[in-house]
């Protein structure tokens, strides 16, 4: 039978093992360091690399800020890997780095910043003309995927960046 003293004692100790199960998962180490910064792009502009700072550098740049709850988990978990999966794909950091000539678009598009981002980072959300000169910048300095190449990108053509990106890879 389902007393109301057997099912107190039942939630005791859910909740105790709950609470216990949260302060051992803080033990799980969490990989949250910021390697130097080796090289930037060459901006075309300094706007527009305020606006990187400004929406992606925390997660596309070497210069993550990590907030208080990267250091709770099992938040700090997702946290981590939007970094590191970030930095992967597209390293502000350490350019040439990755799938820039995708940034224009998928700004443009609103895949990023990802929004779950921007419900906490307020100054992460642009209003339609800082996206629109951002998207602007953005194709300018890393050229895009319609094979527009970036205007200053020291002579290099984007199937090199490729290959060089593709090697670095393996
Ligand atoms: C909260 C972390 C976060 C922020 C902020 C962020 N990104 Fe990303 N970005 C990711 C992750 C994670 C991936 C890889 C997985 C994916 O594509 O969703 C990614 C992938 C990318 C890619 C690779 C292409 C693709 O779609 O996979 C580009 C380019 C990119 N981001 C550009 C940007 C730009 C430009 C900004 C700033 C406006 C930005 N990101 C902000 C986390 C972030």
């Amino acid at each position: 039978m389902f007393t109301k003293k057997r099912v107190f004692k039942g939630l005791t100790w859910v909740l105790g093992i709950g609470i216990v199960a949260l302060v051992v998962i803080q033990l799980i180490p969490i990989d949250r360091s910021n390697p130097p910064v080796v090289r930037e792009p060459n901006w075309d502009s300094p706007a527009t690399r305020a606006y990187a700072e400004r929406a992606c550098f925390d997660c596309h740049s070497n210069e993550t800020k990590w907030p208080w709850y990267s250091y709770v988990a099992p938040i700090s978990w997702s946290v981590a890997d939007h970094v590191h999966e970030g930095r992967a794909k597209f390293n502000m950091s350490e350019w040439p780095s990755g799938e820039g000539d995708e940034a224009a678009k998928t700004v443009q598009k609103g895949e990023m910043p990802l929004w779950e981002y921007t419900l906490i980072h307020s100054e992460a959300r642009l209003s339609e003309t800082e996206r629109q000169a951002f998207v602007a910048g953005l194709q300018k300095t890393f050229g895009s995927e319609e094979g527009e190449e970036a205007e200053n990108r020291s002579g290099r053509t984007s199937a090199e960046a490729d290959d060089e990106a593709g090697e670095s890879d393996n």
